[in-house]
């Protein structure tokens, strides 16, 4: 069943591209308009919603925080992501014109599910972004877009991951233009681009070998940290996560504005730091701010490894090492730049003997509080 490869992990890591590509599958009509003919919710409903909650826990509340740069850039709907478990607990304020988006691979994590009963209870809607079918979550949910990610075999989540990215993006394209703010052909545009994204991630698959490289000789490492901007900073989080749960590494995602306020002490001669960097062709300002920060920390010692987008011949002067992704829009690079952080992590918990598919003290799924 691992389908050749040495772990369900390693396998499910290449099964992405057409993960993603299945998610994608049948969410168009022909002139390229989303149609999500199962949401179930009145569009009258959605037109009024004002606030956006999402709800999950662990890497789906990462993907979530993907969502909220897409949502809110297409949509201008607040978005808000929550740890399930602190939600519920929190005293929310929701009310019928908030939508909460819970997203969750196995559809049964408890506090996730919770956190759905308790929206409702407020009278909001819920949309479940959900992998299992026939799950709890979707069922208690007034909706659900269902990522087509297969089944994910291994502990650690990675094909479930940009499958609930993707469809958050189909989400938040689909209520960009049931509320007017894009024209059909823009929806059309981006969703285009997303259609390009399994090939590419299929690129940086067969273009591995360095990154593997590269994890291998950090198999004694003792901490490594994650810096992102943008949507580069919940894939600094999930990197980090994933790190910590395959390698047993202490790993930290920064937000990589962050460093001068308190991180940057921490850097001294050979701390690994990987970098995950904006393309230089979004906001320029981003990237450059970006690059300083690699500087800024190789004059402090640390080991930068760095993860680019082609041609970007601006982090070498400061690179270690680099891990290169193909071009794409910035709101969507999230599904090329995690690839690489997945591949490290399984490779370098595999050098050290590790048992990738069943980290020690996880389960698959966290059905109790
Ligand atoms: C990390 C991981 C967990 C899950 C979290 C939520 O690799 O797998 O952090 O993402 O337990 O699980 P689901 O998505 O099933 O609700």
């Amino acid at each position: 069943e691992k389908g050749g490869f040495a772990s369900f992990m390693d396998k499910e890591i290449h099964d992405q591209p057409q993960a993603v590509g299945d998610t994608l599958l049948a969410r168009t009509d022909e002139r390229g308009q989303i149609v999500l003919d199962d949401l179930r919710i009145d569009e009258s409903v959605l037109r009024s919603v004002d606030k956006i909650i999402v709800v999950a826990c662990g890497t789906a509340a990462y993907a979530g925080h993907v969502a909220k740069y897409a949502i809110e850039h297409w949509c201008r709907i607040p978005v808000e992501v929550e740890l399930a478990h602190e939600f519920r607990y929190r005293d929310p304020i929701i009310d019928a014109q908030t939508l909460v988006v819970a997203i969750s691979q196995s559809g049964e994590t408890m506090d996730t599910l919770m956190a759905v009963r308790h929206a409702r209870e407020q009278g909001a809607k819920v949309i479940a972004i959900v992998n299992t079918h026939g799950s709890t979550i979707p069922r208690e949910s007034d909706a659900v877009l269902y990522t087509h990610a297969g089944p994910e075999v291994a502990v650690a989540s990675t094909k479930a991951f940009l499958s609930q990215i993707t469809a958050a993006y189909i989400l938040g394209l689909y209520l960009a233009q049931l509320r007017g703010n894009k024209y059909p052909d823009e929806v059309a545009e981006v969703f285009d681009e997303l259609r390009l994204m399994p090939a590419r991630i299929q690129e940086i698959l067969d273009g591995a070998e360095h990154v593997r490289e590269v994890a291998r000789s950090m198999s004694e490492a003792s901490s490594v940290l994650f810096l992102g901007r943008h949507v580069g900073f919940p894939v600094a989080l999930e990197g980090a996560l994933k790190l910590k749960e395959l390698a047993y590494i202490h790993a930290e995602g920064f937000a990589a504005g962050e460093l001068k306020h308190g991180p940057i002490a921490l850097i001294d001669e050979g701390q690994p730091v990987i970098v995950i960097v904006p393309s230089p062709r979004g906001r320029d300002s981003l990237h450059s701010k970006v690059v300083s920060n690699i500087q800024e920390i190789r004059a402090r010692g640390a080991r930068t490894i760095v993860v680019a987008e082609a041609g970007d011949d601006d982090v070498l002067p400061y690179a270690d090492e680099v891990f290169w992704v193909p071009q794409s829009p910035v709101l969507l690079a999230p599904l090329l730049t995690t690839v690489p952080l997945q591949i490290f992590a399984c490779e370098l918990a595999t050098s050290k003997g590790l048992d990738v598919d069943q980290p020690r003290n996880l389960a698959k799924s966290v059905t109790v509080e």
